[in-house]
Order: C-alpha cells, then structure tokens, then sequence
C-alpha cells in the first residue's frame, strides 16, 4: 500500500492543477514500485477524486468513561497481565495475527516484529500482555498517558476474560485519568462488554484508497472463504492505463484472482486495437502492439459487463455495495447477477487505527 501525506502546493500556484499533476506522477511511481493499492487521509477529496480515489472506510476513535471500563475487572477473574518488555515483540505480533484472522479483519496494519520492539523501547508508552500460560488466553494492551487521558492504540484478548483483565489494566488509574481514548475496530468486542452507554464520544477519520494495480489488489486480498464466485468488471482508468479492460474477478476458498480478459479502453471509452498490450512500465500509458499473437482471450467477455472508473473499482474493493454505487454514478451496465455477484465478493468493512 503506498501511503500519501504532506501534499503542499505553494500558495502562489494553488488553483492550475499543480496537485493534480503530482498526484498523477505519484500514480505512475507507485505502480512502478509495484504497489497494490494507495490510502490517504484526505483534506481535499476533491483532489483526490480526481485522481481515482475514493472513500473506503473510517479511523474510528471511541471515547469512555474510565470507570466504567474498570467496572469490567471483574470479569476478567483471575487473570493478572504483565508489564511487557521488548522480548514480548514476538508474542504481541503472534497474538495481533491470529486476532486478525480470527475476526476476518480488514484494513489494519500487522506491524512486524522489530516495529514492535521499537514501540516497546518507547518510554512514552505502556505495555502489558498476558502470556497464555497454563493454556489461559493471550493477549496484549499498549496505550499512553497524557493530559489526563488514557490514549489505546491496541489491545486484543483472545477471550471476553482476556480483554477484561487488559481493559481492567489500562482502567485501574481512572482517578488521576477519567478518560480513555482507544483507536479500534467498530466492531470490538468491548462494546459487547461494557455496554453501549459507556461509549460516549466517537470520532471518525475518513480515509481514501485508490487501486494502483488490479490484478495485484484482487490477488493480495483476502476474501471469504465461503465465496465462490466470478464476476466481469470493464474498468475505464484514464490516469493508469494498464488497469483499463475487461477483467473477470475469480473467488473461491478465500482467495481471488483478476485476469485480464479484453483489452484496454481508450482514454476516451472507446475500444482501441484489441491487440494492444501494457508496455513495459507499468502505469506509463504506453501499448505495444505483441509480436506473437494477440492479447490472450480466455473466451468472449460479455459486452454487458459492470463499468466502473478507478473511483468505483476503490469503492468496490472497499466493500460498497453495487447499488450504492450505482445511486452514486460510480458503475454502470451489468445485471442484477453481476451486482449479487460483486457485493458478495467483495463484501467487508474496512478500517484503520492508525493515521498517517
Ligand atoms: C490542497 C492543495 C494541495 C491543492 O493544490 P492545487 O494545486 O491548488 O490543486 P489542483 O489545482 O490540482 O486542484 C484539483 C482539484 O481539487 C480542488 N481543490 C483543490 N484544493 C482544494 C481545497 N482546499 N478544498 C476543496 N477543493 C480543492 C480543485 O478545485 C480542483 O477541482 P476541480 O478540478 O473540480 O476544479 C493545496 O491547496 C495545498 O497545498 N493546501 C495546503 C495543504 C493541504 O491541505 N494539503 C492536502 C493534504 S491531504
């Protein structure tokens, strides 16, 4: 995933397209580079948009009452987690692995292990973890304190027991810090277990994605396992050629495939020379006609397929359903089969906790 931060156009050459221009420069490079994908936390969607990316989920923060998130000790029974040291750096990836797994997580980041054991050396934070010994369950919290405020940047149980005791930790100072700030899933179990009306602020940052390369950012993502299907999707990307075409999305056993099924589009829609092929820089728009043979063709792409624009096929990835990007002019053409198709292929619900 190629992240985008710090994008600044002198003040004086604001409002010519100067963004635009690097922005399209920066589309090219990723490609080359052989990302995937591309994110970013947007102050100008506009810009963005104009570029093919499109909103795919949020950076959700929730806000509690320390006590009543001390109020959950008690559950946690006996289990008593450690303070973490840097030879915990193993066992907190171990744990934040399976936890994605487990849950089907989309969106977060698994730090490695020597990422770990930076942020473990930081005397800014505070780690504790549960080792699982005794065939208990494992699991982890870090977090800081600042301004009377406890901020969570991770915690994950492997039991409701689990993420009591570690709650129960990070909550047992709520007299010196009655507030607590934790960047999690929206689904965390912690709001199945203190209750929604302990919940009583949410903040929410959007984010932005853009798919840099189709065939990459179907095979590298995970899906279902209980989806099999196919579906064809025409993808018209002005500012990266070689996504443009008719690929068909194959998914099955929680993997998925796009294989390239009928050549690019002109920039302007129309069919050029079926024969053309990518040259050899990705994302440079040049098309060379093959020495040997045309483009393979794996059978007739059907004419009807799905139409998306690198706005929607972002969407798509992110789980939006097709009728909601239908309603948004983001795809068009296709049947009712190609949208039940689609939305069960990519559906999810993406997020981050981290920000950049
Ligand atoms: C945001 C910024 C990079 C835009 O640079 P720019 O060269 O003026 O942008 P462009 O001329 O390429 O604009 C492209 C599109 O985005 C829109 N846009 C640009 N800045 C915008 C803003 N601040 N708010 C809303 N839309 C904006 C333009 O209207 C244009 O849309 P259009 O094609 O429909 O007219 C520039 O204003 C800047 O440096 N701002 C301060 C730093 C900042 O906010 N960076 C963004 C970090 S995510």
């Amino acid at each position: 995933m190629g992240g985008v931060a710090g994008v600044y156009v002198d003040p004086a050459a604001r409002g010519r397209g100067a963004a635009s221009v690097l922005m399209r420069g920066l589309l090219g490079r990723m490609a080359e580079l052989g990302d995937a994908l591309s994110c970013l936390f947007p102050t100008a969607p506009v810009l963005y948009r104009g570029v093919g990316y499109e909103f795919g989920g949020v950076q959700p923060r929730y806000t509690y009452a320390a006590r009543d998130l001390r109020a959950l000790r008690s559950l946690g029974g006996d289990l008593r987690p450690r303070p973490a040291d840097v030879a915990d750096a193993e066992l907190i990836r171990g744990v934040m692995r399976e936890d994605q797994v487990r849950h089907g997580l989309c969106g977060p980041r698994l730090p490695s292990a020597s990422r770990w054991r930076e942020q473990l050396a930081n005397e800014r934070m505070t780690h504790y973890v549960l080792d699982g010994q005794d065939g208990g369950p494992r699991g982890f919290v870090a977090y800081s304190l600042a301004d009377a405020t406890l901020t969570v940047t991770d915690l994950v149980g492997e039991t409701a027991e689990a993420d009591a005791a570690l709650w129960g930790v990070v909550a047992s100072g709520s007299s010196a810090a009655p507030t607590v700030r934790a960047y999690l899933d929206a689904r965390d179990p912690v709001a199945l277990l203190a209750g929604t009306e302990a919940r009583h602020e949410v903040q929410q940052h959007a984010w932005m994605l853009r798919v840099i390369d189709v065939a990459k950012g179907v095979g590298s993502r995970g899906f279902s396992a209980h989806v099999t299907a196919s579906a064809e999707v025409r993808v018209n990307d002005p500012d990266l050629p070689a996504n443009s075409g008719t690929w068909r999305v194959d998914v099955s056993e929680g993997s998925g495939t796009a294989t390239r099924i009928e050549g690019p589009l002109a920039v302007d829609g129309s069919l050029p020379d079926e024969r053309l092929v990518p040259g050899e820089r990705p994302g440079s728009g040049e098309w060379l006609v093959p020495d040997e043979g045309p483009v393979p063709d794996e059978g007739p792409a059907s004419r009807e397929a799905v139409e998306v624009g690198p706005r929607g096929l972002a969407a798509l990835w992110c789980g939006w359903s097709m009728s909601r990007l239908r309603q948004s002019g983001l795809a068009a053409g296709g049947d009712f089969d190609d949208d039940a198709a689609l939305d069960a292929i990519f559906a999810c619900t993406p997020f981050m906790t981290e920000y950049f």
